[in-house]
């Protein structure tokens, strides 16, 4: 099989402030409310689209493994490369590449960096694009790219710009908006992740999101969120940690209450997070460290605060969780596009994958 020229998009993770959780609408991916979120910096998926000559379907390999159409990690990507091509009616069939610098699956939005790199990476082999500005000239400017990526997983259209990022949910489907709120260099906040699982997690987003509408406890947080976001915008312009802190906790465990209180009920939170987060409120009472926790819908904890806070946090973290996993990152610029990679690709087929 004959492999073209390659195209590369990094796309990094992002951490919601303000959670999207539950969709208006599933076909559209219309969310039930506005969110927040930090681009992240090094937490990347990183993913090569070569176009194929005369393939009958698209190859996928993820981590050095190509996997099939019904393998669990790519049933997404397939749907998402599925859709872009019936969309835009792109003929040509595509080899997909791509690696995630962590753990997959396990609540660290691996899903929006990876739908948001496969996007980018496919959109730009199938228009041949060799740069943003030439993407914008076949009609894919960055708002468009974002909608796109925002089909094969909500989250995926906050990681198109760096920064803090508002996705406004508007008034119909039609009228939502993504777009940066707040630049990097605004405040150079940091994110230490603790690793309790690496394991991809058992009921997806996509499920759980389903459920959102069944909790009683999720009409009174829509109605609640239009204040506390414009408290979260106030603390970011402000660089308020103090302010900012007890809205993002409050804000994940009102998301994992609903989550929990869903029929049916999932539960992401367990036990080690439970305790875990007792000790950092008291970490937090006895040493004065300004670090504030979030999380995603898995049961990992993401401590968000300035430099400097995190560089007194992090010892205590090691000494009392030595047996622990840590990740450690800050807020980044967004995602990037390199293109005309040359082939020959890496990868023979049909069989199994040969990773270089
Ligand atoms: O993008 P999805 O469908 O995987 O939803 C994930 C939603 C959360 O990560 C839990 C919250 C958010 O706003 O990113």
């Amino acid at each position: 099989m004959e492999i073209d020229r390659g195209f590369e998009a990094v796309v990094p993770s992002n951490i919601a402030l303000l959670k999207y959780w539950g969709k208006k609408d599933e076909g559209s991916q219309w969310p039930a409310n506005d969110s927040l979120s930090i681009t992240l910096a090094d937490l990347v998926t990183k993913t090569k689209a070569f176009l194929l000559k005369e393939a009958d379907d698209h190859r996928f390999v993820l981590h050095g493994e190509q996997l099939g159409r019904t393998a669990p990690l790519a049933g997404k990507a397939f749907r998402q490369l599925d859709f872009l091509a019936a969309k835009f009616s792109f003929p040509q069939k595509l080899l997909i590449v791509s690696e995630n610098n962590f753990p997959t699956g396990c609540g660290i939005a691996s899903s929006a960096s990876g739908l948001g790199a496969l996007t980018l990476a496919a959109l730009a082999a199938w228009t041949e694009a060799d740069s943003w500005q030439s993407l914008q000239e076949h009609g894919f400017d960055r708002p468009y790219l974002a909608a796109l990526a925002r089909m094969g997983s909500g989250s995926a259209c906050r990681s198109f710009w760096g920064g803090v990022v508002q996705w406004e949910a508007g008034a119909q489907a039609e009228a939502q908006r993504v777009y940066p709120l707040v630049e990097a260099k605004h405040w150079q906040l940091e994110d230490t992740i603790v690793l309790f699982s690496q394991h991809e997690k058992k009921v997806s987003s996509s499920q759980a999101h389903q459920a959102a509408w069944s909790s009683p406890l999720f009409a009174p947080r829509l109605a609640e969120l239009p204040e506390r976001a414009e408290k979260m915008r106030l603390a970011l312009a402000a660089k308020d940690m103090e302010q900012l802190g007890p809205l993002i906790e409050q804000e994940a465990l009102e998301m994992h209450a609903v989550i929990m209180t869903a029929s049916p009920a999932t539960h992401y939170f367990d036990e080690h997070t439970a305790q875990f987060l007792a000790w950092l409120r008291r970490i937090r009472r006895e040493h004065k460290i300004a670090v504030y926790f979030t999380l995603d819908a898995g049961p990992n904890v993401h401590l968000i605060g300035e430099k400097a806070q995190q560089e007194r946090l992090r010892p205590l973290l090691h000494r009392h969780f030595p047996q622990l996993k840590y990740l450690y990152d800050q807020m980044g610029e967004g995602p990037s596009l390199r293109m005309r990679m040359e082939s020959p690709a890496p990868y023979l087929f049909p069989g199994k994958s040969h990773a270089t």
